[in-house]
């Protein structure tokens, strides 16, 4: 039997993570984990029944009785909270900009990794976020930590918001991404940082595919 593969990709927002960990997975036919969509799917359903955000034992609670799930579909991964499908409603500006005060609390991470790690069991994987290296899958076959200047990152999430027809401020989004960046770099639990073995990629100025094929390179050194 072949050896289960673990891809661990982490990084500040917008850097490509879920881009390249998507494709990634595709080509080499492992599941793709989007950690972030689950702190998202909870953030939603916490706004959704307003809860109090400054409540960690408020938030833990709702997290109990909610579960978060992912289907693969022909047009990409969706997300569900509670089997309702809500891939586009956890993009919103109001679960962005709420986000990284959920994730911060520690009994919410304890029990999101747990899940995680749960998802993972004997499957080969790529899974994404921010702690994923140094916290979910420490023994991972391949960690990736992608960065690219905050301009370049807030040019992207830019356009993209232009292709879906949202027009956005610029100076806002960059505002909004170097604020979370520093919002999650800082936390107490599990903070965004590279781990000590991860392979640092900057990926200001690469394309996408540029990006995928670094990547591989470095995995069919473990293949
Ligand atoms: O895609 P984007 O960079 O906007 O963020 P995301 O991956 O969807 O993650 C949203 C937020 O969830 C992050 O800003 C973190 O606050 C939190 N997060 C986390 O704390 N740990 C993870 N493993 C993944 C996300
Ligand atoms: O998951 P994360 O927040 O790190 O970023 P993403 O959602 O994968 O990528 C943010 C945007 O940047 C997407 O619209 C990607 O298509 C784009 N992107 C890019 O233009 N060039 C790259 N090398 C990587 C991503």
């Amino acid at each position: 039997m072949t050896k289960s593969i673990q891809v661990a990709i982490d990084g500040p927002a917008s850097a490509g993570k879920s881009t390249v960990a998507k494709i990634l997975a595709k080509k080499r036919g492992y599941i793709y984990c989007d950690t972030g969509a689950m702190y998202r799917a909870l953030t939603l359903s916490a706004l959704e029944n307003k809860a109090d955000l400054d409540s960690e034992t408020e938030l833990e609670s709702l997290l109990e009785t909610i579960t978060i799930s992912f289907k693969q579909k022909e047009d990409g991964q969706h997300v569900y909270l509670n089997e309702q499908d809500v891939t586009d409603e956890i993009r919103v500006s109001d679960v962005t900009n709420a986000v990284s005060k959920v994730s911060a609390y520690k009994t919410i991470r304890e029990e999101m990794v747990n899940r995680q790690q749960k998802i993972t069991s004997s499957n080969s994987i790529v899974m994404d976020g921010r702690d994923i290296g140094t916290v979910v899958l420490p023994n991972a076959d391949l960690k990736i930590f992608l960065v690219a200047s905050v301009e370049e990152r807030a040019e992207r999430r830019y356009k993209e918001n232009l292709s879906k027809g949202i027009q956005t401020d610029f100076e806002t989004l960059k505002k909004e991404i170097a604020d979370r960046d520093h919002y999650d770099s800082n936390r107490k639990n599990s903070p965004l940082v590279q781990a000590e073995d991860a392979i640092l990629v900057d990926t200001s100025g690469l394309t996408i595919p540029e990006v995928v094929q670094k990547i591989e390179k470095e995995l069919k050194t473990f293949l």
